[in-house]
């Protein structure tokens, strides 16, 4: 059973999702602006990823029969005092997106919408992993205290990060 409740928060989640992509794009851009290129690239992979959440959710959506609301999207942070700046709000952002998707679930539940609380499941395990990855760059970063030949070393180790589709995403 799906409802208009649910199908709300799907339309939000898909905001959020595709807000996300929009912030980490602002966060590339800060890096390639300061030639960080490993981490302007680590954003990049971040951003294609937000992108196939926001797409996982959008077809959803087609799927039980609901109706895709595109809403606005707000301007993401431009400037940052450093990185670690930029990983502590990544991390806070990925912390409210599992929330956000967490209380999804519980509603789904309430209504007994089965079918939707299982396609949240990958979402779930997939948050846990978002905010692991951010959490440990943040803490090599504090760890590092932002000095030069430690930024490098990061820099470095971030460019190799390959974007690879869900899954879930390939089988459709
Ligand atoms: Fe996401
Ligand atoms: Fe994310």
């Amino acid at each position: 059973m799906r409802s208009e409740k649910i199908l709300d928060m799907l339309n939000e989640q898909l905001n959020r999702e595709l807000f996300s992509a929009y912030f980490y794009t602002a966060m590339e851009a800060y890096f390639a602006s300061q030639n960080l290129d490993g981490f302007a690239h680590f954003f990049m992979v971040q951003t294609k990823e937000e992108l196939d959440h926001a797409r996982l959710i959008f077809d959803y959506i087609n799927k039980i029969g609901g109706r895709v609301i595109l809403k606005e999207l707000k301007q993401p942070k431009i400037d940052y005092s450093s990185p670690t700046e930029v990983f502590e709000l990544a991390l806070s952002h990925e912390r409210f997106i599992t929330s956000s998707i967490h209380e999804i679930a519980k509603a789904a539940l309430e209504e007994k919408d089965l079918t939707t609380h299982n396609f949240l499941q990958w979402f779930i395990n997939e948050q846990a992993e978002e905010e692991e990855t951010m959490d440990k760059i943040l803490r090599k970063l504090k760890f590092i205290k932002e000095d030069p030949s430690g930024l490098l070393f990061l820099d470095k180790e971030l460019s190799t990060r390959v974007y690879t589709p869900p899954s879930i995403l390939q089988e459709n």
